[in-house]
Order: structure tokens, then sequence, then C-alpha cells
């Protein structure tokens, strides 16, 4: 359900990266460089095509590595987003930046820019790990991009790592989490691996151990936890006033515009996402159009579903709206027996449990659905 009161988020997607990581699953395009000068002309020409009737107010710039454009490029991509959007004043603006192409210059670039908010992907602090993930960069440089990125400006820092990794043990994870720690970072991303169909690390035949990649994530909720950083989201951590915005509000059902290849929105009840292929993008526009790959108006029981699907997220969790009481009662009641939910003030959330069971909770609330309930 669209949350119109809300903040209107925009994600700017930045498809180019400087290699592919074994386990990405993301839309991103190694080795296309070239490119940028036409993929920044035809964010503009989309950005025209889109009518939000009212000015963003997030901006989340993420990828592929939006720092793999050079600074000129970061400038470009600013200055084309302000002429799009010309009277938006943004609360927040958060830039994906990975260890391998950040460098003062650029940094200097996004200050300019007004970017509060940086996201470095370590993934992890162990170079053999960062070796068997086909990562470009090393433990060192992570540590001076996040000292460069410290030293550049008063923004929020956030830093991503995986759990899972091939290579990665118990002791060594939680080895670099300390070290990650250490840092002092105002915002921590910790992803469980999800092995993606497709992906060489998927193809290779590496299976992640459950209980190991549980048992880590357990031991990481508490310490990060003890180092000041609430846990706020099934997988995001922050210190007080550092939460993201930008996806809180896709987290509270609230509206979004997403421009670039593969980039999702959800305006006026309507859900879609755009074409992932770079070619197809630029010739969509060439012409003229949308570069809909998808669209659908949610309704009903799935628009129920998807609201407490976003909701649940959040660790606090949501106040169910009457139709997602009445929808999934039975679920509901089903989940909270089997101790994955509890309804805290009138919240309905996951429990500790339901946290690591979370993609279990979730297929309750996803089609088909019985009949009963529609
Ligand atoms: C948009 S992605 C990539 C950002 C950036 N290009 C990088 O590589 O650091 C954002 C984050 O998703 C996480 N991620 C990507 N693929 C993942 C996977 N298969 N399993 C778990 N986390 C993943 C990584 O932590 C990554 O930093
Ligand atoms: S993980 Fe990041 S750097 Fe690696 S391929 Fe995906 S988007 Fe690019």
């Amino acid at each position: 359900m669209a949350d119109i009161s809300g903040p209107l988020g925009l994600y700017v997607h930045v498809p180019f990266c400087s290699g592919k990581c074994g386990y990405c699953d993301f839309t991103s395009f190694p080795g296309q460089g070239h490119a940028v000068f036409r993929y920044l002309e035809a964010l503009k020409a989309e950005a025209r095509l889109v009518n939000p009737g009212r000015d963003p107010e997030t901006l989340y710039v993420g990828g592929g590595t939006p720092s793999e454009l050079s600074a000129g490029e970061i400038a470009q991509l600013f200055a084309a987003l302000h002429v799009s959007f010309p009277a938006a004043k943004f609360i927040e603006t958060t830039f994906e930046v990975n260890p391998e192409s950040v460098n003062e210059e650029k940094l200097g670039v996004l200050r300019l820019a007004g970017v509060t908010r940086l996201s470095l992907g370590l993934q992890a602090l162990d170079d053999d790990v960062l070796k068997a993930v086909g990562r470009r960069h090393t433990a060192r440089d992570s540590l001076r991009a996040f000292a460069a990125a410290r030293k550049a400006g008063g923004w929020s820092i956030s830093l991503d790592i995986i759990c899972g990794l091939p290579g990665q043990s118990r002791d060594g994870f939680l080895e670099g989490l300390a070290r990650v720690l250490e840092l002092g970072p105002d915002h921590l991303s910790i992803y469980g691996l999800d092995l993606h169909d497709g992906t060489p690390l998927a193809r290779s035949g590496y299976a992640a151990d459950e209980d190991l990649g549980r048992d880590m994530l357990e031991a990481a909720m508490d310490r990060v936890e003890a180092a000041g950083l609430a846990h706020y989201e099934i997988s995001n951590f922050a210190r007080p006033g550092h939460e993201s915005r930008h996806n809180l509000n896709y987290w509270k059902g609230g509206e979004y515009i997403g421009l670039g290849c593969a980039a999702a929105s959800y305006l006026d009840g309507v859900r879609s996402r755009n074409v992932a292929d770079l070619e197809t993008y630029f010739d969509c526009l060439r012409q003229g159009k949308r570069p809909l790959a998808e669209s659908e108006r949610l309704s009903g029981v799935e628009k129920s579903g998807e609201a407490a699907m976003l909701g649940l997220r959040l660790v606090r969790g949501f106040e169910p709206s009457p139709d997602v009481a009445r929808q999934f009662d039975s679920k509901i009641r089903g989940l909270i027996e089997r101790s994955l939910l509890r309804r805290e003030q009138g919240k309905l959330q996951l429990t500790r449990e339901g946290i690591f069971l979370a993609n279990q909770v979730f297929m309750e609330f996803v089609p088909p659905f019985e009949e009963s309930n529609i």
C-alpha cells in the first residue's frame, strides 16, 4: 500500500563495475565504461518521461558501482539530476562506493554534490576470501577507502559485509567483524550470502553451510549491538539517527521512482521494473518510450501481502491494516504459534527466530493464496 504521506524516493542505478564478483546477481556491465556518457544522457531522457507529481526527498545512487564513474562523470550525473529535478531538496543523498575505485578526488566531488551518506562495500576483510569471490581489492584497500571517506567529510558512512562466503570460517568472519566495528561505522549491513542460480559461485557447486551461517549471524548481531549499532531491519544496524531514510521509505510501503537499467519504481499503486539490458534501455529512450520491462497494479490480498512482507523486515514490526489482519488472520496465528511472529503493542514483528527464518515467514504472504482470503 502506497504511503504517500512519506517521502518520495529517487533511486538511480549505475550499472558499471570493474569486474563481476562471483556471487553477484545485480544488473552490472563490466568493461562498458565507454557507454557512461550515453547512459547519463539516457537517464535525463528517462527522467523527462516520469512524472511523479511531487519532488523526491531522498536520493540513492546505487549499482553496480557508482564510484566506477570518473570524478567528472560523477559531477555530470549530479548535474543531470539537478536539471531533471530542479526543485528537489534531498533530505538524504546516498552514494555507493567500492574500495578499488573511490579516491579523494571523487570524494571531493561527492561532498560538493551534497552527498550525506556513503555506502562502502567491503564484503570481507580477508584477502583470501575476497580473492575467492573475484573482488578486485584487498582488505588494505578497504581500510584506506574508509579512512579517506572519514577524512573527506562529516557524512554518515555505511559498510556492507557478507556472511557465508567461501573460505570464511566462523572465527575469521568474527575477527573481520571486530575490525569493521573498530572503524566505527555509522551504519552496517550484514547480508547472509544468497546463492543465485547462474552466478559463477553457484555454478562452481559451492553450497553454503546454513547452520554455520546462522551461528555466525547470531554471534554477529550481539557484537554489533554491543558496539552501539541498533538492529533496525533484518540485515541493517545503525547508530541512532543514522538509519537509511531512503530504505526505511521502501519498508514502510512508500513511493519511489527508479531510473536506469533494471531500476524498480512504485508510484500510484503501480509497481514497475525497467529493462535490464543496456542496449534495449538506450533503444527505448531513443524512441521516446519509458524503458519498462514489466508493470503491474497491486491490489487486494497481493497488495496486503506485500505490505506485510515489507513491514516485517523492520525489527520493530508494523501495524497491520484491517485488510492485512483479516486476509492473513490464520497465517499470522500459525506463525505466532510457531514462535516466528509476535504481537507487541499493536505491532506485528518477527521474533529472533523469525529473523533467521524470515524467508519462511514471507512465503506465507506471497501468492498463490487460498480462495477464502481473496
Ligand atoms: C548493490 S550491491 C553492490 C554494491 C557494490 N558494487 C559492491 O560491490 O560493494 C549492495 C550489496 O549487496 C550485497 N550483496 C550483493 N550480492 C549479494 C549476494 N549474492 N548475497 C548477499 N549479499 C549480496 C553486498 O554486500 C553489496 O555490497
Ligand atoms: S557485487 Fe558490486 S562490484 Fe561486484 S559485480 Fe556486483 S555490483 Fe559489481
